[in-house]
């Protein structure tokens, strides 16, 4: 099993990496994991010069060059992201964009995409019931564009230090257990 995880925020070793490695700690042995942080990669913001919709390629040359072949390959996707003003990191959002390649080959050049699964965790450190909307449908969007389906998402209220949702143990529980039955089901 081919796992790509997109560890959307810019402070390292935070609340976003720590759902995403306690989330990747139950994946099956042998599985293949690449974990891309947007934020440490050479990556540009889309023109929207719309040549992908014609050629299916994008037009700048940096590193989503390796990102595209891995997301089309993967047989599961997780992200695992603060929100930033009610939506993802700038860098995050910039790989995001940068996908249209992936959506223009499916949906104007009529590619098959195998099918393959995702899922979202995410974090913010108010309490507003209304919090998540903007990442979850960034999200299944996002993943549509390369045959992803949008399984589910855990997310989080109330952490804003960094490195805090360590104390939250039964976080983490239902955290690893969400990743176990996502990455072994
Ligand atoms: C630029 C910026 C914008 C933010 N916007 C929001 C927001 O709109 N809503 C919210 O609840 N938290 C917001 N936060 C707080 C983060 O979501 C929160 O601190 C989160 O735990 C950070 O996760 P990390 O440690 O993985 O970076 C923002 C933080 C930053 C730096």
């Amino acid at each position: 099993m081919k796992i790509v995880a997109i560890m959307g925020s810019p402070r390292r070793n935070g609340n976003s990496e720590i759902l995403l490695h306690t989330f990747l700690s139950a994946r099956p042995q042998g599985s293949s994991l690449t974990v891309l942080v947007p934020s440490e990669m050479h990556l540009e913001f889309c023109r929207g010069c719309r040549f992908c919709e014609r050629m299916g390629s994008c037009v700048i040359r940096d590193d989503m060059e390796t990102v595209y072949p891995l997301l089309c390959e993967a047989d599961r996707v997780v992200v695992s992201a603060p929100v930033f003003f009610y939506g993802f990191p700038a860098h995050l959002k910039a790989l995001i964009d940068r996908t249209q390649p992936l959506w223009a080959r499916r949906y104007l050049l009529r590619e098959v995409m195998p099918p393959k699964k995702g899922f979202l965790l995410a974090v913010g450190a108010t309490r507003g019931q209304r919090l998540f909307e903007g990442v979850v449908l960034t999200t299944r969007y996002f993943f549509d564009a390369f045959g992803c389906t949008y399984e589910n998402g855990l997310f989080f209220r109330g952490f804003d230090v960094k490195g805090s949702i360590a104390d939250c143990s039964q976080c983490l529980r239902d955290v690893e257990e969400a990743g176990k039955s996502f990455l072994c089901g």
